[in-house]
């Protein structure tokens, strides 16, 4: 059965066709990058414009690059929540008239159990898994029994880690989004000295929360005491260097620590910040150290994608789970 996903939840209008069977036969991705640019933040009015304006076309170019027709599909399914009420209208819209108009079923889905899905594109997932879950919108520490059985260990109090990057990006400078920027920003960079060195909020709390505003509000600081004093050469790496320790630190330790206490052997790593390769070769190291399975998403499966929501409601469509036409958005859904 061929499977249409289409995610709409943020800034990025995605679709694609994959078969029930996992293969991926199309896909289409309309980034709104230099749209959101100069705001340095996702509008939500004109992010839920494009999606309707770029939906149609990106489904007529993903049906030509397969060969497929509209009246292949078999299953439409899509993005519910958690996410930006008027993108989620746009998508959930789409959806449903579509598939009233093609007589197929609808299956609506949740946009962070589709994240995590895109771990098994990486390897069988072994139960019970620690999952982080790192994106512009959220921070989760979750314990995984199962496709659909999640228990929440802990998530941020105030910023994610992707708007905390995000928000940090634009105090130097940098383009939006933020987290690309940063971490090419902090490539370049030797180890700092201890002056540069940035708190490591909640390190040692003891739980799974995590806070990322005092370390960003720190970060400020440490611009304004340097106010009207240009920036040398190489300082603005250091602190972004700094910046990027403290956090993949923090979420790394927490991360491996939740793993051990609640028994797991495996740990997955998703969401848009999970592309940063010194969070993924970090929590790779200290999990190879204790014998643990780490599955990254795959990096161009890391950003909002049409595949993980064609993918995940493939897997529940099989086992019964299906829409009728009341479905509607939910913004602040929650995975668990
Ligand atoms: O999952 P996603 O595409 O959208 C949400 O559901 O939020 O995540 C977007 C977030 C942005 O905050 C962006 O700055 C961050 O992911 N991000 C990164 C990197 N690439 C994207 N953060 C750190 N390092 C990266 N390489
Ligand atoms: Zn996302």
């Amino acid at each position: 059965m061929l499977v249409l996903g289409i995610e709409t939840s943020c800034d990025e209008t995605s679709i694609a066709l994959v078969e029930d069977n996992g293969s991926i036969l199309a896909e289409g991705v309309a980034s709104q990058g230099e749209t959101h640019a100069p705001y340095a933040g996702v509008v939500p009015e004109l992010a839920s414009r494009q999606h309707l304006s770029h939906l149609g076309p990106l489904l007529e170019r993903a049906l030509q690059d397969a060969g497929l027709r509209l009246g292949d599909i078999g299953l439409v399914a899509v993005t519910k929540g958690p996410g930006l009420a008027g993108c989620l209208i746009a998508g959930v819209s789409f959806a449903k008239g579509l598939a009233y108009g093609l007589g197929v079923p609808i299956l609506g889905v949740n946009h962070l159990e589709a994240h995590l899905c895109c771990c098994c594109l990486a390897g069988k997932v072994e139960y019970p898994a620690v999952a982080l879950l790192v994106s512009g919108g959220h921070t989760l520490l979750v314990r995984v029994r199962g496709v659909g059985r999640y228990e929440l260990l802990g998530e941020t109090r105030d910023d994610a880690v992707g708007e905390a990057y995000d928000k940090v990006a634009s105090m130097f400078g940098l383009p939006f989004p933020g987290g690309p920027a940063i971490e090419d920003a902090a490539r370049g960079c030797g180890p700092c000295g201890a002056a540069a060195r940035l708190p490591r909020p909640l390190i040692g709390s003891g739980d799974w929360s995590f806070s990322f505003s005092g370390l960003k509000t720190a970060v400020l600081y440490r611009l304004k005491k340097r106010e009207g004093v240009p920036f040398r050469e190489g300082e603005v790496s250091a602190l972004a260097r700094e910046f990027q320790n403290a956090v993949v630190e923090v979420v790394v330790k927490k991360t491996i620590d939740a793993t051990e206490r609640v028994g797991a052997r495996c740990v997955m790593l998703a969401g848009g910040v999970a592309q940063n390769e010194a969070l993924r070769s970090e929590l790779k190291k200290n999990a190879d150290a204790r014998g643990m399975r780490l599955l990254c998403a795959p990096k161009r499966y890391c950003t909002d994608n049409g595949v993980m929501v064609a993918m995940l409601a493939a897997r529940k469509f099989a086992d019964g789970e299906r829409d009728d036409w009341s479905l509607d958005i939910d913004p602040g859904l929650r995975l668990a």
